[in-house]
């Protein structure tokens, strides 16, 4: 099993490393260079390469001086807004860097073009699109594309573990608990990563679809997209 190293950085972002053969690492998001050098160099790795979930500024700021110390290659799927990109890459794509292997999911609703990736089938990189029992805001997409982009998400297997792009679980469960009476008390602490079996329990955005949340909201008879899109207007506002 691949141990990922988690680095927290400019307060509640998550920057992972991920392994991708002898002492060769992948950076997910590269917000804070200063945080990813120097935890490569205390273990004596080398970075390989950078993955971006998308073009904000918190999760690409780094890259500059990344590639200037370490000429890492640097991946993602907006060259728009993201310079010194050395791979584009769109909706389900198969990489290898090393010994991982990457899949693209293109995954609009916080940004048009935010992609996550699943590596080794068994790690998921969701960035700002799920957070652990939460999800992004929606800065360019629409309700329904980031409720699609989730369900996307939810598809995968139970235990594929869940790697979000910031610590804002207290906030989430908070919430849940302001929706529903039956949701996880505020002292829950889930840890990092989270799974997808766990989230398809618990993420109250992931089940708009459901009874429980339809009823708590009065809105029986919509369809699970508006009972999202009511979701994440409340969560605006919580
Ligand atoms: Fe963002």
């Amino acid at each position: 099993m691949n141990t990922v190293t988690v680095i927290e950085a400019m307060g509640d972002n998550y920057i992972y490393l991920y392994p991708c053969g002898e002492n060769n690492v992948i950076a997910i998001d590269a917000g804070d260079a200063g945080a990813i050098l120097r935890s490569v160099k205390e273990r004596s790795l080398q970075l390989k390469a950078i993955l971006l979930t998308h073009h904000h500024w918190d999760h690409i700021t780094g890259l500059e001086e990344l590639k200037r110390t370490t000429g890492c290659e640097i991946i993602g799927s907006d060259p728009n807004r993201i310079a010194l990109l050395d791979r584009v890459v769109s909706d389900s794509e198969i990489m290898a860097i090393g010994s991982a292997r990457i899949k693209t999911i293109a995954a609009p609703g916080h940004t048009s073009s935010s992609v996550c990736y699943l590596i080794d089938s068994d790690s998921l990189f969701t960035g700002d699109t799920m957070f652990i029992g939460g999800c992004g805001r929606l800065f360019e997409g629409s309700a329904d594309q980031m409720w699609k982009s989730l369900n996307k998400l939810s598809t995968l297997a139970d235990d594929v573990k869940v790697y979000p792009g910031h610590d804002y679980t207290a906030e989430n469960i908070r919430f849940a608990g302001s929706i529903l009476s039956t949701a996880l008390p505020d002292s829950t602490k889930p840890s990092l990563p989270s799974t997808i079996g766990w989230e398809n329990a618990n993420n109250i955005f992931l089940r708009a679809g459901s009874d429980e949340v339809r009823t708590a909201l009065s809105m029986a008879n919509a369809d699970a997209s508006s009972v999202f899109c009511e979701l994440r207007k409340r969560k605006d506002r919580f």
